[in-house]
């Protein structure tokens, strides 16, 4: 027969080993409803944030929050896709006038916020733009980037770096019409980092605060968060770590002088901290002799060349 105490004594384990029970659940999968939105609904999916400012049919500027934009066709052709509403101003804007800037802005909980109130969906650019807390400046293109009878939207001086895009029309916009959804692929035209950024963007060392959104949850708020520091996680040396090393370094050292890879293979046991150097000798050299294109036999005949010069 059990005792009151024996009864205790069951419910005492079964108390302890509930944290168990509950740590597993917590680590199983459960399947959840995919709903419209499901990277706000369905799920956590990180984004960016982007204003993008388009041409108003009065000429004015409009600026949008957008987060559904991403890198699309990245080689050889540079493009990214938006997803909008199809008769959001932005996308208006984009199918009549062709051009657009994606204006990266930093994390800010005050930008933040004017972010939100320039997405309440319905309002004109005049109504908009009235209360706009941004600096807007003119398009940084030059006057051979700008296409005749177009007009370039401005930018927002806030940034911490901007795309200046035009529509490519190749991809037919895909419009839903029945839940209001378009795709627009944008060409790449110019990119544009505050000096600042510009400096830390071939040493890789430090990253801009660029926020992090999680989407309009629950049909109530915006959320958004700021990253943590990034940090470096190197491939190991057996997986070609060295000649891509070298390669990534040449293809920034001059816009002018492109590389073969068989060129860059060549300079794989320079230490590290001498190959910007050595990078920049050899683009040099080549400038001087009218070449554009550095091959292993160019690369040679500068060995050869040092080699004579020792002597
Ligand atoms: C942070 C944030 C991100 C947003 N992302 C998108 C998006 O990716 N696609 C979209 O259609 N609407 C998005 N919206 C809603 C649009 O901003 C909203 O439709 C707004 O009216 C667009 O402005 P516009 O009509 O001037 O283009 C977002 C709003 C905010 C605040």
């Amino acid at each position: 027969m059990r005792t009151y105490y024996g009864k205790i004594g069951e419910l005492e384990e079964i108390l302890i080993s509930l944290p168990f029970y509950y740590c597993m659940i917590k680590n199983e999968f459960s399947s959840v409803p995919i709903l419209d939105n499901f990277y706000q609904t369905s799920s956590y999916f990180p984004m960016p944030v982007v204003l993008i400012s388009t041409i108003s049919p009065s000429g004015k500027t409009n600026l949008g929050p957008y987060s559904l934009c991403f890198p699309y066709i990245i080689a050889e052709k540079h493009s990214m896709l938006l997803i909008s509403r199809s008769n959001s101003n932005t996308a208006e804007n984009i199918r009549r006038a062709k051009v657009c800037a994606i204006n990266f802005i930093p994390y800010n909980k005050k930008l933040l916020k004017e972010c939100v109130l320039l997405g309440y969906p319905g309002e004109t650019t005049e109504e908009k733009m009235k209360n706009n807390k941004f600096t807007l400046i003119p398009s940084q293109r030059t006057p051979e980037e700008k296409q005749e009878n177009f007009i370039y939207p401005e930018i927002v001086d806030e940034a911490i770096q901007v795309f200046e895009c035009t529509l490519d029309e190749s991809f037919p916009t895909y419009n839903n019409e029945v839940t209001l959804e378009s795709h627009f692929v944008l060409n790449i035209d110019k990119i544009l980092l505050k000096n600042e950024w510009k400096e830390l963007l071939y040493e890789g060392k430090e990253f801009p605060d660029l926020p992090i959104d999680f989407g309009y949850r629950n049909n109530i708020n915006f959320w958004f968060s700021k990253h943590s520091a990034p940090y470096a996680e190197p491939i190991p040396k057996e997986k070609g770590n060295s000649v891509n090393t070298v390669i990534y370094a040449a293809q920034r050292i001059d816009p002018e002088v492109e590389w073969t890879d068989e060129a860059c293979e060549k300079l794989v046991k320079v230490p590290r901290i001498f190959l910007k150097k050595v990078l920049k000798g050899c683009v040099e050299i080549a400038k001087e002799e009218g070449i554009r294109l550095i091959t292993p036999e160019f690369m040679d005949k500068i060995r050869d060349k040092r080699a004579v010069e020792k002597q």
